[in-house]
């Protein structure tokens, strides 16, 4: 899983964003490490980590930036945001709130990010459709007023992860 003795022809940095416990940090394990955990602990400060792919024939390296969605264990955000070529705004299907919050996210990636950045909005835990909060049309809707991708994932079943990451970093491409 991603490469260490191969030449780098570009180091992208891509942030993730959103309320607490809708998944960031397991998106990040799943695309870093293809692991995932149910009993995973809230984010304190900030962590990354990397993961090498070959994206149009260049050895591309993401380094993914992840902080807490709990306002008192965040990451100072200009330094967060410094540098960020994608961003990644997660939402939970299951609570219709962090949707609602998805605007106060872009707003602060706005104010802080550069302004060429490019953004994704993920719906994340589709694996609990039957307690789905958040209908995928809402969301495809505000995506399209707001020019974001969009897609649901799921960190659990990997659906859709790899997909998202490809996303953004063929876009910055
Ligand atoms: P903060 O660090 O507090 O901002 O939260 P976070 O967004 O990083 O959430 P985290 O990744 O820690 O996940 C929160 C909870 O949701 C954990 O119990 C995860 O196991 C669970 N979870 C994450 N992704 C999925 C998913 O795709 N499906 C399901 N069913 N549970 C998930
Ligand atoms: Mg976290």
């Amino acid at each position: 899983y991603g490469s260490s003795n191969q030449k780098t022809d570009y180091v992208f940095k891509v942030v993730l964003i959103g309320d607490s416990a809708v998944g960031k940090s397991q998106i990040l394990s799943r695309f870093s490490r293809n692991e995932f955990s149910l009993d995973s602990k809230a984010t304190i400060g900030v962590e990354f980590q990397t993961r090498t792919m070959v994206i149009q024939h260049k050895s591309v390296k993401a380094q993914i930036w992840d902080t807490a969605g709990q306002e008192r264990y965040r990451a100072v955000t200009s330094a967060y945001y410094r540098g960020a070529v994608g961003a990644m705004l997660v939402y939970d299907i299951t609570k219709r709130p962090t949707f609602e919050h998805i605007p106060r996210w872009l707003e602060e990636l706005r104010a802080h990010a550069d302004k060429n950045i490019v953004i994704i909005l993920i719906g994340n835990k589709s694996d609990l459709e039957d307690q789905r909060a958040v209908p995928t049309e809402d969301a495809k809707e505000f995506a399209e007023k707001e020019g974001l991708f969009f897609l649901e994932t799921s960190a659990l079943e990997a659906t859709n992860v790899e997909e998202a990451f490809v996303t953004v970093l063929t876009e910055i491409f």
